[in-house]
């Protein structure tokens, strides 16, 4: 008896053209490259242009990942955009992206998990195509952090940055094992008693006015190791896989503590760890395609690898995803 599986066609990314490395940051904000390097791992981000949206970065993306996969737009009836930053209140960023693309049918939404928002995305897809409710998906992650970051707070502004990456998935019958090429498995958890700890002090609903991103930093960081590596063994236990099967292990990329940590504590090797967070810095609901896209262009994944991703952020959410690619 075969299953349908979500399997990854192609990927593609995009990066605002200007990068601003931490020497230039701190002529403008109290900290040093030296504080940054040491505590984060990060050397610098893409920061979006006057004018260049969301959707521009989430459209860039997603061409990237049509020309990957070798698909017309027009196959396309599913764009699920994970994203904190979306150019309006609304309508939802996808649907630009939908309009951009020459797409009328199927259907496009936005999804807010924040830093977990493209995990959260890549589930939420899968559930769509296992249940027959479409054949071949853009999964997104696209932010502007710029845009929403107190660039007074070094406490914040120098971790976070603007990007975009996607994935082309198709629902695909594959025979049931555990060899299977695609999704393999999700989990998606949250725990709103932790919903202060990281946050936007604006929305339509409260001050009707956009707001900046606040954060207990080390608040943050005391709970994200062990919240990553809980949602990792569910995905081991789901799937009988361990840490030595692993091929690639794509974090979402905030702090390569934070990674590093992980890592370590799951018995995953340094060597197959994906880390961008140093050229990225913290994109969000970005950061792990854009990973991704990273590792498929320097030769890393393969077709056929499995492939483990994680995500821990506002909320607090989290979430792991295994895929063979
Ligand atoms: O993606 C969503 C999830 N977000 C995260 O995963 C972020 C999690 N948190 C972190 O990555 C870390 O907590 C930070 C990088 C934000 C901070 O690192 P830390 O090692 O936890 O530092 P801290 O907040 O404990 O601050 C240590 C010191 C403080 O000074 P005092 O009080 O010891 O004098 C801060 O004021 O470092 C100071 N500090 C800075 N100094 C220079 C904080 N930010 C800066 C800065 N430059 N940018």
């Amino acid at each position: 008896m075969t299953v349908t599986r979500s399997v990854v066609l192609g990927c593609g990314a995009y990066l605002p053209e200007r990068a601003l490395g931490n020497a230039e940051l701190a002529r403008t904000v109290d900290s040093s490259d030296e504080w940054i390097v040491q505590r984060t791992g990060i050397r610098q981000r893409h920061i979006a242009a006057s004018g260049e949206m969301t959707s521009h970065l989430a459209i860039n993306a997603a061409r990237a990942a049509l020309a990957d996969a070798g698909v017309d737009a027009q196959s396309i009836d599913l764009i699920v955009l994970a994203t904190s930053t979306p150019d309006q209140t609304f309508p939802a960023s996808a649907v630009s992206v939908q309009a951009a693309l020459g797409i009328n049918h199927g259907a496009a939404f936005d999804l807010q998990a924040v830093c977990s928002g493209f995990v959260y995305a890549l589930a939420t897809v899968d559930g769509l195509l296992r249940a027959g409710n479409a054949k071949r998906a853009l999964v997104i992650g696209a932010e502007t952090f710029s845009r929403i970051l107190d660039w007074t707070d070094r406490g914040t502004c120098v971790l976070f940055g603007d990007g975009a990456g996607a994935l082309v998935v198709e629902a695909q019958q594959q025979p049931g094992a555990r060899e299977d090429r695609g999704l393999l498995t999700t989990h998606l958890r949250s725990d709103g008693r932790h919903k202060a700890k990281l946050y936007v002090d604006g929305g339509p609903s409260s001050t009707g006015t956009v707001g900046h991103l606040r954060m207990e930093g080390r608040a943050v960081f005391k709970h994200a190791v062990a919240m990553i590596t809980d949602v990792i063994e569910d995905a081991f236990k789901a799937t009988g896989y361990t840490a030595d099967d692993i091929d690639w292990f794509v974090p979402h990329q905030a702090n390569k503590r934070i990674i590093d940590d992980s890592a370590h504590k799951l018995g995953i090797a340094p060597e197959k760890v994906v880390v961008t967070v140093d050229r990225h810095g913290n994109t969000s609901a970005a950061s792990i395609p854009l990973a991704l896209d990273v590792a498929i262009r320097d030769g890393r994944i393969k077709p056929g690898d499995l492939v483990l991703l994680e995500a821990m952020g506002g909320g607090f959410t989290w979430g792991s995803a295994l895929v063979r690619w």
